[in-house]
């Protein structure tokens, strides 16, 4: 059963701009495996080896063997009820509703999300090294694949943001932190950055702050609420008090 941690839930009734951070946990019910729980990816696997620039250089079958394989898992996988809730959320709540997600995978938009950020990128599309443009997904990436665009040979990556490089679309990230009055972490332990710092901006403005995660995260001291439990359990029983407050 879920547990409500700590802190006030906000007596606001609407809130005008939500902004929603989500996490690998938010896909772990859908069959997705996370990065830091013990049967993580990153438990598996190195991040140096297969999620840095300098990996890809070193390695890059390696890299492209990491991803075709974490595609074809994210091939036949299906939103969750947590996934829904929030695409509901977006459809009926009468304020605005952003979600930037630090995952890869389709399932926000399978569950019908629109208005919505991949700061890290998309594992079913391609990115072209030598000429940047980015490409949707049919088959694996080879050292043989061509660039639709540019014609090069072995110049296709996943379209993912590594280690230590710039996640996309961060400006409208920031703008929409520091315009919000409510935001929400679902699913993430809060360990990477600038992801990670999201709500401490929050915060600095004024924001309701809540998470909603399985445990507690590592940033959990910088959140007024806080419910801990499995996503498809607290997300959409959240999501409906939201919808509730607001049509009262
Ligand atoms: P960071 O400092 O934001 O957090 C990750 C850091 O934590 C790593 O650099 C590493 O030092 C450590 N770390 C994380 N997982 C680890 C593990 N399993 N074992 C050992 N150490 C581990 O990372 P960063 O290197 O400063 O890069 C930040 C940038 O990279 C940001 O732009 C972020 O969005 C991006 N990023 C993308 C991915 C991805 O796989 N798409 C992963 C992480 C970071
Ligand atoms: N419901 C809710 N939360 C869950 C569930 C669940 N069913 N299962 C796991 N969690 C929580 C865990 O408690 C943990 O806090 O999800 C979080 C997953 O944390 P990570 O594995 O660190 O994933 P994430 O925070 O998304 O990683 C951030 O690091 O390696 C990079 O690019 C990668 O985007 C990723 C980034």
């Amino acid at each position: 059963m879920p547990h409500k941690s700590r802190g006030q839930a906000s007596s606001m009734s609407r809130y005008n701009s939500i902004v929603i951070l989500t996490g690998a946990g938010l896909s772990a019910e859908s069959g997705l495996h996370t990065f830091r729980d013990k049967d993580g990816i990153w438990a598996k696997y190195d991040y140096r080896e297969v999620a840095t620039p300098e990996g890809y250089k070193r390695n890059p079958k390696l890299v492209l063997q990491f991803y075709n394989e974490r595609r074809k898992q994210n091939a036949d996988v299906q939103p969750n009820a947590a996934h829904l809730a929030l695409a509901r959320l977006e459809a009926e709540y009468p304020g605005g509703v952003l979600i930037v997600t630090q995952n890869i995978d389709p399932l926000h938009e399978m569950a019908g999300s629109k208005k919505l950020v991949h700061m890290h990128g998309e594992i079913m599309k391609a990115l072209c090294a030598a000429c940047a443009t980015r490409h949707a997904l049919h088959d694996d990436i080879t050292l043989k694949s061509v660039c639709p665009s540019c014609g090069r040979t072995g110049v296709l990556r996943p379209d993912v943001v590594w280690f230590g490089e710039l996640p996309y679309e961060m400006e409208r990230i920031y703008r929409a932190i520091l315009g919000c009055d409510l935001f929400i972490s679902i699913g993430t332990s809060g360990t990477v950055y600038p992801a990670a710092g999201f709500v401490e901006e929050a915060l600095r403005v004024g924001a309701h702050t809540v998470e909603l995660n399985l445990e507690p995260s590592h940033g959990i001291s910088r959140f007024i609420d806080a419910i801990h439990g499995p996503a498809t359990e607290v997300v959409p029983a959240y999501v409906e008090r939201l919808l509730k407050r607001a049509r009262s």
